[in-house]
């Protein structure tokens, strides 16, 4: 498609003799000031001139065609840049045209690998809604990539391991008949997993034997393994629903305990490096020197390995199995520290270029406002019982609003999923959140729900006249008055939105996008009539419908969303 900014650019580049200008091009937030400006005050102290002067200067060597910029203006040291609307609109047609759902999408990732670690909930116990969080954001990560070219790897990293479950393993022997584990198997687990936490506390005897289990699940005892296994698939079906319900995959399971037998081979590396100092009997690497004031713990006093290194031996299987450009880590901010310590542990493990590709993707709180759901399910919500609840209300606005629509059940269920997805996604990943349904499922708010009005909205449109014009037939001429070019603008920047939800690892960038754009869609909608002018303006109308109709939709799903034909 061609580029704007980069013709700016390369101009730039031959008239100044700066290799780097193209990074000081700012898109400017008041369209008065242009499409593109450069700020010159930012090459003052290298040319040794004012602004205002370089500007000037600049401006009068610039030869760009007027088929590409209408105007180049100089306003207080900035140079202005206005793009020849006629030229942008027929880009913009042109390269829906050719590329329809693929439209934004890029080759730039192409060869590269990326690994996202989300979701990762524990087994056993509840998948709470900050795992909603995690899983949102990196499927939608995942999506985000592969849609710019990269081959992405989704891995949930399950906590499926630790000395805990040598105690489930107790607490299911003394009392796994009293547990009809069939039903609600996750909070059946918890109130086990509590019980036998306060006898360990009372009884040592029992705790001995508790840790008895744990190593025998270490040697691969049958019983134990069995049990384990056990508890996994009964969690693995609860997660499952979820998943299914989200539309969220993974490409690997591969959690703790897959890294078991891993964690040998990096004791040994940091062993041998030296970096393995002793604390109270247990095995630590000291990060004083880095800044970092609690060592990363490799190794307890007992022998067994933690957390921590588990996801180091991660590190170093990724690294050689995936051989990832980066390995991003979607986990709350709560774990600042343990992927501090890592990050810097990883470095006597594994090349140089793979730490750099790790990333924590840190991202808020989410907490539910008091009222009728937190309460009525319990301090701990269920998510699927979240999710349900949602997609209810959503079907009792539908029967509100639209009683005669077909197939509600599953109108309501993109609904639903909609607004807690987009909901999710609408502020950047480090803000805490509270979620409420009421704001999540408003359809003329900042919403899912909004987003997929506005789609349907456009749908309607191309249905009542028959389909998407015929691209040979449409005069974009008709497509210049402020409303439609403000649109085609929006439309034009899909693409660099795409890369830029990427390059911050932040869907927000997308739901905030997709925002504005249905809202100049409104207005082009309000201030023109779409159907029913003359045939030409009609044919061009429709057509900028329809390239509003695809990147709505392909931006939805790139925040894992699903778009209703109907609503
Ligand atoms: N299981 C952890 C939790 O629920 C998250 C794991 C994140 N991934 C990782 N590689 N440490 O908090």
């Amino acid at each position: 498609m061609l580029d704007f900014k980069n013709i700016i650019a390369n101009k730039l580049k031959e008239v100044t003799k700066i290799d780097t200008i193209e990074k000081y091009i700012e898109v400017p937030t008041n369209s008065e000031m242009g499409d593109y400006s450069l700020p010159c005050f930012k090459l003052a102290k290298e040319m040794k001139k004012a602004p205002q002067t370089i500007a000037l200067e600049i401006k009068e060597k610039l030869k760009i065609s007027e088929n590409f910029f209408s105007k180049i203006e100089v306003v207080n040291g900035y140079l202005n840049f206005f793009v020849n609307n006629t030229k942008i609109a027929e880009t913009v047609l042109n390269e829906i045209n050719e590329k329809k759902e693929k439209y934004g999408s890029s080759t730039i990732g192409n060869g590269k690998n990326i690994v996202i670690d989300y979701s990762s909930p524990n087994i056993a116990k509840p998948f709470h809604i900050g795992h909603l969080r995690t899983t949102l954001i990196g499927n939608s990560l995942y999506r985000i990539y592969q849609y710019l070219g990269y081959h992405t790897i989704g891995v949930n990293h399950l906590g499926d391991y630790g000395t805990q479950f040598g105690k489930m393993i107790e607490a299911y022997k003394m009392w796994g008949n009293e547990y009809n584990l069939s039903e609600d198997p996750i909070n059946k687990m918890v109130d086990m997993y509590v019980r036998i936490n306060d006898l360990c506390k009372k009884d040592e005897s029992v705790l001995e034997r508790c840790r008895e289990n744990f190593r025998l699940l270490e040697n691969g005892d049958e019983y134990c393994t069995s049990l384990w296994n056990k508890f996994k698939d009964l969690s693995m079906v609860e997660f499952n629903k979820i998943y299914d319900v989200l539309d969220v995959k993974f490409d690997s399971y591969n959690g703790e305990a897959f890294y078991a037998d891993k964690t040998d081979e990096v004791i040994d590396i940091l062993t041998k490096k030296g970096k393995l100092t002793e604390s109270q009997g247990a095995k630590v690497v000291d990060l004083e020197d880095v800044g970092i004031s609690t060592p990363c713990i490799i190794q307890k006093a007992n022998g067994s390995t933690i957390y921590a290194t588990r996801d180091l031996a991660a590190i170093m299987y990724r690294a050689r199995t995936y051989d990832f450009y980066k390995c991003l880590y979607v986990v709350a901010y709560e774990q600042n520290l343990h992927f501090k310590q890592i990050f810097e542990v990883a470095k006597y493990l594994v090349d140089e270029k793979y730490v750099k590709g790790l990333e924590h993707v840190a991202f808020g709180m989410v907490s539910l406002p008091s009222g009728r759901m937190s309460t009525r399910l319990g301090n701990v919500v269920k998510i699927e019982d979240l999710l349900n609840e949602t997609i209810e209300k959503a079907k009792e606005i539908i029967e509100e609003k639209n009683p005669e629509l077909e197939d509600k059940e599953n109108i309501a269920k993109k609904i639903g999923i909609g607004a807690i997805i987009f909901n999710t996604l609408s502020t950047s990943n480090i803000k805490d959140q509270i979620f409420d349904w009421k704001t999540a499922l408003n359809f003329n708010g900042e919403t899912g729900p909004y987003l997929q009005y506005m789609y349907v909205r456009t749908n309607s449109i191309l249905e009542k006249v028959g389909g998407v014009p015929d691209f040979s037939e449409v005069d974009v001429s008709k497509l210049l008055d402020n409303a439609s070019i403000n649109l085609i603008k929006a439309i034009y920047s899909f693409g660099t939105t795409v890369e830029q939800a990427a390059d911050k690892n932040e869907p927000y960038i997308i739901s905030r996008y997709l925002i504005n754009l249905a809202q100049l869609f409104s207005n082009f909608y309000n201030e023109n009539k779409i159907i029913g002018e003359d045939e030409e303006t009609q044919k061009a109308r429709v057509y900028l419908t329809y390239c509003v109709n695809i990147v709505l939709k392909t931006g939805a799903s790139l925040l894992g969303m699903q778009m209703p034909n109907k609503m």
